[in-house]
């Protein structure tokens, strides 16, 4: 018997009362920014607040883009060669998260291409069996968003909110944006403005809070 199928027995001992609880109440979260460049302020501020998500009570697994470049999604490509292996990576790590922590940059008031492109290709199903939008129905987000000009990237978050909305996952409503992204960090790449970290990490302590209500833990 797994573990997990274990600790969910009903006649459980004190221990594995205490370690259910703490299996179903941890909620995973998968934390990446929609930028994969080096120096992206985009991943400063996702970094930041998964340090705030892991401070909540969540486990977090930070992704870097850079790592895991999808070709542009292509319909005859799919037809050809089905779904690539990196979107078939990422779909494993959607799957194995209950929610994501998205910083976002803006590009021409939008999502980014990159952004779009991954959450599109973890769109498509593998087979004929997989539930649709299995990386998706019943997640949850919160979001954020870097830009060095005066909004911050927040017109960018609308359509970000938009299309995740629309494919069943569930968002934190608040969101903060970084105004002036590149005066906005120190050497360290922690934010100048303790405000604004305030308010980062209350988004990931609300994601935290979401995802355990949704889990029922
Ligand atoms: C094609 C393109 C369009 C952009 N459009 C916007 C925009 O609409 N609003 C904005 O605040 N910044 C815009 N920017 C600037 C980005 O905010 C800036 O490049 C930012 O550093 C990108 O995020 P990153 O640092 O996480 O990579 C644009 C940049 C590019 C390359």
């Amino acid at each position: 018997m797994g573990l997990q199928a274990r600790c969910l027995g009903t006649r459980s001992t004190t221990f594995e009362s205490n370690y259910r609880i703490q299996i179903m109440s941890t909620p995973r979260i998968l934390a990446f920014a929609g930028s994969a460049r080096a120096e992206s302020f985009n991943k400063k501020l996702i970094a930041i607040a998964a340090d705030a998500a892991r401070a909540a009570g969540a486990e977090v697994t930070l992704l870097d883009f850079r790592e895991l470049p999808l070709p542009l999604y292509d319909g005859d490509l799919e037809d050809a060669q089905g779904i690539p292996e990196n979107a078939k990576k990422l779909k494993t790590l959607m799957r194995e998260h209950d929610g994501f922590l998205i910083a976002a940059p803006e590009y021409n008031s939008s999502i980014t291409p990159l952004l779009k492109n991954a959450i599109d290709w973890a769109s498509r199903a593998e087979s004929e069996s997989e539930p649709a939008l299995e990386c998706y129905r019943g997640k949850t987000a919160g979001l954020l968003s870097a830009s060095p000009g005066g909004f911050g990237g927040m017109r960018g978050l609308v359509t970000v909110r938009s299309i995740l909305g629309n494919i069943g996952v569930y968002l934190v409503p608040d969101q903060v944006s970084i105004s002036s992204a590149h005066e906005a960090f120190d050497e360290s790449g922690k934010l100048k403005d303790a405000r604004k970290a305030k308010q980062v990490a209350g988004i990931a302590e609300s994601l935290v809070t979401l995802t355990r209500k949704l889990k029922g833990s």
